[in-house]
This record gives C-alpha cells, sequence and structure tokens, in this order.
C-alpha cells in the first residue's frame, strides 16, 4: 500500500515538474487547489458553454447588494481550463455585474501569469462562459 502511495507521490512530482516548465506558478497553483469548485447552494445565473476543442466549463454566479458574493464552477476540462475557471471566479469577487462583464481573456490571462499560446482559448472560454452566465441577468 505504501509502495503504491510512493509511486503516485513520484508521479505526481514529475508531472507537476514537467507542468513548471510550461505554465505559471499562478497557473499551477490555480490547478491543484482550484477555487470555488462545484455548484454554490445558492446563485443567480449560471451557463454551461464548451469550447474549440470540446472542453465544457459551468459557471455559477450569487449576488448581494448588487455586487459578486458567491461563485462556482465545473469543467470536465484540461489542466489550464481548471485555473482559469477558477482565477476567473477569483477575479470577479465583490464585482459587479458591469465590472464583470468587462473581464476580457487578456486581463484573464494576465492574472494568471501568462499561458501557451495553444492555451488561450481555455481563457476565452472561461471569459464567455462567464459572460453567458451574467447576460442572464440583463
Ligand atoms: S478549453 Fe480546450 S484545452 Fe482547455
Amino acid at each position: 500500500m505504501d509502495r503504491d502511495k510512493d509511486v503516485f507521490d513520484d508521479l505526481e512530482g514529475m508531472v507537476v515538474e514537467e507542468a513548471k516548465q510550461k505554465y505559471s506558478a499562478t497557473v499551477i497553483d490555480h490547478f491543484l487547489n482550484p477555487r470555488n469548485t462545484g455548484i454554490p447552494e445558492s446563485f443567480d445565473c449560471y451557463t454551461y458553454m464548451s469550447g474549440i476543442c470540446g472542453d465544457t466549463i459551468g459557471i455559477y454566479v450569487g449576488f448581494d447588494n448588487g455586487r459578486i458574493a458567491r461563485t462556482g464552477f465545473v469543467t470536465n476540462g484540461c489542466g489550464p481550463t481548471v485555473a482559469c475557471s477558477s482565477a476567473i471566479t477569483c477575479m470577479v469577487e465583490g464585482a459587479t455585474l458591469e465590472e464583470a462583464m468587462s473581464i476580457t481573456g487578456k486581463q484573464l490571462i494576465e492574472y494568471l501569469g501568462g499561458l501557451p499560446i495553444e492555451n488561450t482559448h481555455c481563457a476565452d472560454l472561461a471569459v464567455n462562459t462567464l459572460r453567458g452566465a451574467l447576460a442572464k441577468m440583463t
């Protein structure tokens, strides 16, 4: 049993080391420790969207007094998609509807400390999903 755990820890360490060559520390942190996962107990709007690669994100948003107070996300996507979903839910904490709507993929990528070009569509998917959810409030 302990040997299986050691092998798993070694493999996990190798994967993380490989990821560090490609992704920023912020991306890896949001992937390994995603914030606001799952569906919040209460929310005012949500939507699901699929990207060009077929990955899907669902984002849930709840407001208190005109500001975003609760968020949650689910995804079947890749590591960068998890990181983008997690990061965008953090970016909108306390934001008004208009402020959250105005967040761009470029801003999300900057927040994450950059993304490889092949993963910029993951950021676009997260932004578009957030906007799709918020559009239901207008
Ligand atoms: S959303 Fe397509 S690879 Fe991440």
